[in-house]
């Protein structure tokens, strides 16, 4: 895992957004998978205004999304789908055909996470995952105790989930997610937090066993993540110092320079 540290949200936003950017330009038909949340507002908003740059063109980009709420219109504004066309869809060229979202009213509710599981190897599998944290760990709508090898399929979510994201409100109990097994197919994954509220889910993450009850832990397994946060979200972590140095320095291996040599013994050569 590499993690980074940056001094602002707003660093946070231009740092994501930039990798996005970059893996879509070097393949224009890249296979994002999409997260929600506030947290990937700007982020979204980052990514919409380098499109009406023209720094970046979306005609064949193909996405994902994490999950969708169970029994929601998708033109609730609840709903994901929502969520994706007025934060970022409805500004860019993306091709409504390479939107993908789990279905909110599904007929047969089995059927639609087997043919979301089945659509994403379809097309090549993710290429670069985007991730949110929830405060206890949870990626997706994987919450503490799911298995970490876990597929798509429906989800009952914590009280703590549905207040955090609809207040005291009326709202959905279930909802498809791909599972962590699905997310760690990934070939690359960026998982972004900011704010305290976010420092305890952090630290277990990156520095906690990995365990069902932080599934974002299971990340440690996959070989190429960054996590990306803020100062805030950081609080929590002891290694701060050391991550911080590895992305100051980490550039330097490109440039790789021979330190000041002390004579050592002549070795035999071949
Ligand atoms: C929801 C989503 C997650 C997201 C999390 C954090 O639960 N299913 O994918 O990571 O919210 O949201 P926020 O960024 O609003 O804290």
């Amino acid at each position: 895992m590499e993690v980074i540290i940056l001094s602002s949200p707003e660093k946070v936003y231009k740092e994501v957004s930039q990798r996005i950017i970059a893996a879509i330009n070097k393949k224009p038909d890249t296979v994002l998978g999409l997260a929600t949340g506030q947290t990937m507002l700007g982020i979204y908003q980052e990514i919409i205004a380098a499109y009406n740059k023209e720094d970046v063109g979306f005609s064949s980009v193909v996405t994902f999304n994490l999950d969708e709420y169970l029994g929601i219109a998708p033109n609730d504004p609840r709903s994901f789908r929502y969520y994706m066309e007025e934060n970022l869809f409805k500004h860019i060229n993306i091709n409504i055909k390479n939107i993908n979202i789990p279905s909110s009213i599904p007929e047969n509710v089995e059927e639609e996470c087997e043919k979301y599981e089945e659509k994403i190897k379809q097309k090549g599998g993710i290429d670069l995952q985007l991730l949110g944290i929830g405060r206890d760990g949870h990626i997706g709508f994987n919450e503490p105790s799911s298995s970490l090898l876990a597929r798509t399929r429906v989800k009952t979510l914590t009280e703590e989930t549905l207040r955090d994201n609809f207040g005291e409100g009326q709202c959905p109990r279930f909802a498809i997610t791909v599972g962590t097994g699905t997310i760690l197919e990934a070939k690359e994954i960026i998982l972004v937090a900011l704010g305290e509220h976010k420092a305890r889910a952090i630290a277990q993450t990156v520095e906690g066993p990995v365990s069902a009850s932080c599934p974002a832990s299971a990340l440690q397994l996959h070989p190429k993540v960054k996590v990306i946060i803020d100062e805030s979200a950081s609080k929590l972590l002891k290694r701060k110092d050391y991550y911080a140095w590895v992305w100051e320095h980490k550039k330097e291996v490109n440039d790789l320079k021979l330190i000041t040599p002390i004579p050592g013994p002549e070795y035999r050569k071949e």
